[in-house]
């Protein structure tokens, strides 16, 4: 599967969703998540996110591997989103910024 990691929070730029040939993309209040379960690994998510937040599960840094179960945890929480929207007022100020996992907001 594919996984969501920090730097997504906060940013949510949504980019990637257009790109998902099979919607696996689910969207929570400042952070998106991809469904383990419907991803097919195809990859193209990954180029679109201005935050490089998309990575293959086997290419995660290794600071980023608990973003794995959060991105499984939070599939069934989250709403399914299929279109690219605005995203968050603030994401180009919190775009590389670290130690955002604090602010996830489930
Ligand atoms: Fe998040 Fe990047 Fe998509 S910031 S919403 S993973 S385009």
């Amino acid at each position: 599967t594919h996984v969501v990691t920090e730097n997504c929070i906060k940013c949510k730029y949504t980019d990637c969703v257009d790109v998902c040939p099979v919607d696996c993309f689910r969207e929570g209040p400042n952070f998106l998540v991809i469904d383990p379960d419907e991803c097919i690994d195809c990859a193209v998510c990954i180029p679109e996110c201005p935050a490089n937040a998309i990575f293959a599960e086997e290419d995660l840094p290794s600071d980023q591997l608990a973003f794995i179960k959060i991105n499984a945890e939070l599939t069934p929480k989250f709403k399914s989103i299929t279109k690219r929207k605005a995203a968050l007022p603030d994401a180009d100020d919190w775009n590389g910024k670290p130690g955002k996992l604090d602010q996830l907001e489930r």
